[in-house]
């Protein structure tokens, strides 16, 4: 069941997006070269627990990742793409960092991912990185009411389609607001015209990725990080929204 938002409750999101939006800013500046993973983890665990704040990840145990995730950001590197699980790693001269972060602020929920690349960045990379920028940017555009899901989800496809890239079906967007996960799934690919009407009030967490060269995904034996199935550089751009009868609202910006 999709559980419509009011627009106070909207306001209470957008102050957990604003939080999420300014330690995903802080963890773009912070993601140099020689800095590990780890003191990311334990970066954004510190600004949670100061801001009295709950994350969602922590304890999190979803069919798709082994056992309770215990870690408060997601970290991303090259070939993984989603749910990468911090690890000790210093971040080396032109990766892509994706990062992930859906954070609780006195019972609602912001979920927000960008990706950078850490020092000089390859064309390709960079090329790559924009791709998944713009399709969150065209899909945005059309979560208007009386739209459907398939609109979001054809605008973001046909900007992976622009570029080359395959799309990958398998994890996509999703409602939220009490909890990280709900109804509705919001594919990164479908047909226009097709699936759930939007309306106002309904709160949606956006979310293209993209990898190079193929549209399969591999579990890492961290049971966790997700990976390009052929080793290729993947980046993940997310936002949560709202839809209103003024048009869609970006809840997950710094103020
Ligand atoms: N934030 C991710 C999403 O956008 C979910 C990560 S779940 C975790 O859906 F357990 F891996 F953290
Ligand atoms: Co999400």
């Amino acid at each position: 069941m999709v559980e419509l938002k009011s627009p106070a409750e909207i306001a209470r999101m957008r102050v957990a997006g604003r939080f999420v939006a300014e330690v995903l800013t802080e963890l773009r500046a912070l993601a140099r070269v020689g800095v590990n993973l780890l003191e990311l983890e334990a970066y954004v665990r510190e600004r949670i627990h100061a801001r009295g704040a709950q994350s969602c990840y922590w304890d999190y145990t979803p069919s798709f990742g082994r056992g309770p995730f215990r870690n408060t950001v997601c970290l991303s590197v090259n070939d993984a793409v989603l749910h990468g699980l911090p690890f000790d790693y210093a971040l080396r001269d032109g990766d892509v960092l994706s990062m992930d972060l859906a954070v609780g602020v006195d019972g609602w929920v912001a979920d927000s991912a960008c990706t950078v690349v850490v020092g000089v960045a390859a064309a390709e990379d960079l090329r790559l990185v924009r791709a998944t920028e713009q399709a969150l940017a065209a899909a945005v555009a059309v979560a208007l009411p009386g739209n459907r899901i398939g609109d979001i989800s054809a605008a973001i496809a046909a900007v992976a389609r622009e570029h080359g890239y395959p799309v990958n079906t398998e994890f996509g967007g999703h409602g939220l607001g009490r909890t990280m996960h709900e109804e509705p799934y919001v594919p990164n690919q479908g047909r226009p015209g097709r699936g759930y009407r939007l309306r106002p009030g309904l709160t949606i967490a956006i979310e293209p990725w993209f990898a190079r060269t193929t549209d399969r995904i591999v579990t890492d034996p961290d049971g966790w990080t997700l990976r390009s199935a052929d080793g290729s550089r993947t980046a993940h751009s997310e936002h949560t929204i709202a839809i209103t009868p003024e048009g869609p609202q970006v809840l997950t910006l710094a103020a």
